[in-house]
């Protein structure tokens, strides 16, 4: 996936910033973003497996500062997204919004007519983003995330039709 159009979010219209793929060359800047904003952040060798795999990975830059990426796994005519992060700083400023809308028009031009993904139920602020998005919960997964001290938590799982 190529997307090499400068780009800029409704809320941070000053910010220019561009996708580029995600490397293994890229892990350590992406591990630190994920060891920051998750209690079970993926580990290297997540990142690896998933780009071994031939799995979409984009990273979201201005200039060589990393705002976010995310990870997504195509299945047929179906996208499945593994993982979208948007780094502490830049939060709240449209930028999954636009991650989003960028892994909606790759999946429509991979020919896909849904978007996949699970969320855990006390992640409001993802939840909320995934529905102005068009996404809706079409399952609940009871069980399926550790929350620590041996408690577990349920997933949302949602789709949206392209
Ligand atoms: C979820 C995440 C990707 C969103 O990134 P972001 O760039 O901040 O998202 P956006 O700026 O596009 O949108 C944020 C929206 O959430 C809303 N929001 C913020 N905090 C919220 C909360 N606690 N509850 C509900 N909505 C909330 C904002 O108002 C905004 O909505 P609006 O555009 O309608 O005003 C980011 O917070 C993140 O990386 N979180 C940690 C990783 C994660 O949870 N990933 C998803 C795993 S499924």
């Amino acid at each position: 996936m190529t997307l090499s159009s400068t780009l800029t979010s409704a809320q941070a219209p000053a910010l220019q910033a561009r996708f580029e793929s995600l490397t293994v060359d890229d892990l350590d800047a992406v591990i630190a973003v994920e060891q920051s904003v998750y209690g079970h952040p993926w580990t290297v060798g997540n990142f690896k497996d998933a780009l071994a795999s031939g799995y979409a990975a984009q990273r979201l830059l201005a200039g060589n500062t990393l705002i976010g990426y995310f990870v997504a796994m195509k299945v047929i005519d179906e996208v499945h997204l593994l993982n979208i992060t948007v780094s502490l700083q830049h939060r709240s400023q449209g930028w999954a919004k636009l991650m989003l809308e960028a892994l909606a028009l790759w999946a429509r031009g991979q020919g896909c007519t849904w978007l996949w993904l699970e969320v855990r139920e006390s992640n409001h602020r993802a939840i909320h983003v995934y529905r102005s998005h068009g996404f809706k919960q079409v399952g609940l997964r009871k069980d399926y995330y550790p929350v620590g001290r041996g408690l577990r938590e349920a997933a949302l799982v949602m789709s949206h039709k392209l």
